[in-house]
């Protein structure tokens, strides 16, 4: 067992983990773990760009931009924080420019903007009540933001001598002063977080690493569902640590689907298409969004972008597939060149390469994509983890990013905001860490530290069971999106629940092939495996005890928004039996909950 002890160690290399890492101040020492070189990071995927109310490009507002993302969330989102979120948006964006961000500029040289679903402005400015239009509040890099904004985050982490353990798969959590995981991954109760154990990926030597304080910038788990926009990392690693040692995870049940993923594949087709004027159509050659929403179109939230394609297919009007499977159609063949060679050349050589279509001449096939967690690890506005709806905060324990559940998004998120919220509560959490440090000693590592990670490798290594990874894998994303996905219904659910306990059971069956130490990702896939069954299950609970549709989370049982009964957060823990629900409060200051309409 090789140890190690640092002030902090960050999981995770995306944008939020490199964000938080350049606010250790010099004379303490932090580290980041990360189970992919840093710069393959799934931030590196993020395309159409970062939301902020510059006003470059027209006339722009942060309160605007607060009221967009409240609206966008279906009231699920705390207004405290989305206000933190919105104001600080245009520091952070001169922050990054001034950090060597490659940006696309207007003419005249400042930082360009394009529109973006659910951002708006009031048609008349005098009047905040005049009918909204979509406004140009994305900021970008063509259709590269992310992976602009991952190299440079990493080129000043480097700068700054952060060190990284490159290719670390981290497997667990060390909680102390309580009872932790057991080899069945039952819950534990460790109050303090002290550290976390890994694998190096090379050698398949497991780390103990020692630390004040520990930050979950650990992104999604799009790969629990077939169709996904996620990278193979995104298997919700940060998710199942904390649940399975007795942690809540605060709503879990909204889960985006982006509306144009690339037919079959689910890569990601950016909103930006649409925010530079691309429409979607169906069979019969309409461009359908005017139906389900007359003032913005094609620039509506993704809940609704997404539920409208999904209802096109079912009533007959999608495109079938040479698969049997359905698609409706994105045509931006209407475009400038130029705005496709210099806006959108990532996307375009996507359809290109993919699936062998000529975005300038014929329509790119579309169809919805799991592509981001709504809830997640809750935490305060400053990234520290809480357990209860007290908001106790679990000391030494940090989250940002995607694993995160501030909440900014509530059952929503507006496209631009995934990159906001990294900078803006990657900085909190990076500069709460930085003060927390300073006046806290290291607690003692517990003997049995690594006890669980070594049990869980042994029983892989060693297994003869019938199960394999892949396919146990393919069932659980099958399953999820039918039962799971964009529409839901008590019966569906009621049967995931069953199968995600048989899941789990068959997972202690599963055994691999490859028995050897160097990078072995059969093993990894298989530790993977564990993780996403485990993140999948306060899913389909959150699910199934949400009995109204709000935002992403839409139950054909329960149509309408239900304020009186449902205008909280659910916090699902991990039990021996059936996870426990608890509620939090909304915070609600400026707007009151209204009918949300585009
Ligand atoms: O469509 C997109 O470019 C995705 C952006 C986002 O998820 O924020």
């Amino acid at each position: 067992m090789i140890k190690h002890q640092y002030d902090v160690l960050i999981v995770g290399a995306g944008g939020a983990g490199l964000r938080a890492a350049l606010e250790i101040p010099e004379g303490f020492s932090c580290a980041v773990l990360s189970k992919v070189s840093p710069t393959r990071s799934h931030t590196g995927a993020a395309q159409g760009g970062v939301g902020a109310a510059l006003g470059n490009e027209e006339e722009d507002s942060w309160e605007w931009h607060m009221f967009d993302t409240v609206k966008g969330s279906d009231y699920l989102g705390d207004q405290d924080a989305i206000e933190i979120m919105t104001k600080d948006a245009i520091r952070a964006v001169i922050e990054l420019e001034h950090m060597g961000m490659p940006f696309s500029r207007t003419p005249e040289g400042k930082i360009a903007q394009r529109r973006f679903g659910g951002h708006t402005r009031p048609e008349n400015p005098n009047d905040p009540d005049s009918k909204r239009v979509a406004v140009k509040r994305s900021c970008y890099s063509a259709d590269r933001t992310g992976h602009v904004m991952l190299h440079t985050l990493y080129e000043n982490c480097l700068k700054q001598k952060v060190q990284f353990f490159s290719e670390y798969f981290v497997t667990d959590l060390i909680m102390s002063a309580g009872q932790r995981l057991d080899s069945s991954r039952s819950s534990g109760q460790g109050n303090v977080c002290v550290g976390l154990v890994a694998l190096d990926i090379a050698t398949s030597e497991v780390h103990v690493f020692h630390a004040k304080a520990v930050m979950l910038a650990t992104g999604g788990y799009g790969r629990i569902f077939r169709i996904t926009s996620n990278a193979h990392v995104g298997t919700g690693d940060g998710f199942a640590f904390v649940y399975n040692n007795g942690l809540p995870l605060e709503d879990m049940e909204f889960v985006q689907f982006h509306p144009t993923g690339l037919w079959k594949l689910g890569i990601l087709i950016s909103e930006a298409a649409r925010g530079e004027g691309g429409i979607l159509l169906n069979n019969k050659g309409e461009r359908f969004m005017e139906r389900y929403a007359p003032t913005v179109k094609d620039l509506a939230p993704r809940d609704m972008v997404s539920r409208a394609i999904l209802t096109e297919i079912r009533e007959g009007r999608g495109f079938k597939g040479s698969d049997g499977t359905y698609y409706v159609q994105l045509d931006v063949t209407h475009l400038p060149k130029e705005v496709i060679d210099d806006k959108l050349p990532e996307i375009t050589g996507f359809a290109r390469t993919y699936l062998g279509v000529e975005p300038t001449k014929e329509p790119i096939p579309v169809q919805p994509t799991a592509h981001y967690a709504m809830g997640g690890i809750p935490t305060t506005v400053d990234g520290e983890v809480i357990k209860d709806k007290k908001s106790t905060k679990v000391p030494g324990l940090y989250a940002a990013g995607e694993a995160a559940c501030v909440s900014v998004h509530g059952g929503n998120r507006l496209g631009t905001n995934s990159l906001l919220d990294i900078i803006v509560f990657g900085r909190r959490g990076g500069k709460a860490i930085a003060k927390f440090i300073k006046d806290t000693d290291f607690a003692p590592l517990p003997n049995d530290a690594a006890e669980r990670t070594v049990s869980t490798i042994d029983r892989i290594m060693n297994s003869k069971g019938k199960e394999k990874v892949g396919a146990l894998r393919m069932e659980l994303q099958e399953k999820m999106m039918e039962k799971v996905g964009i529409f839901r219904n008590e019966k569906d659910l009621k049967e995931m629940t069953s199968e995600i306990k048989s899941l789990r059971e068959r997972y202690q069956e599963v055994s691999i092939d490859d028995k050897g130490k160097v990078f072995n990702t059969d093993l990894m896939e298989a530790i993977e495996l564990g993780n996403l069954i485990d993140t999948a299950e306060p899913i389909i609970y959150g699910a199934l005890v949400r009995q109204e549709s709000r935002g992403a989370h839409s139950r054909e049982d329960f149509p309408n928004r239900d304020d009186k009964n449902w205008l909280k957060h659910t916090l699902i823990y991990k039990t021996d039996g059936a996870p426990k629900v608890d509620y939090k409060p909304v915070s609600i200051t400026r707007f009151q909950p209204k009918e949300r309409k585009y």
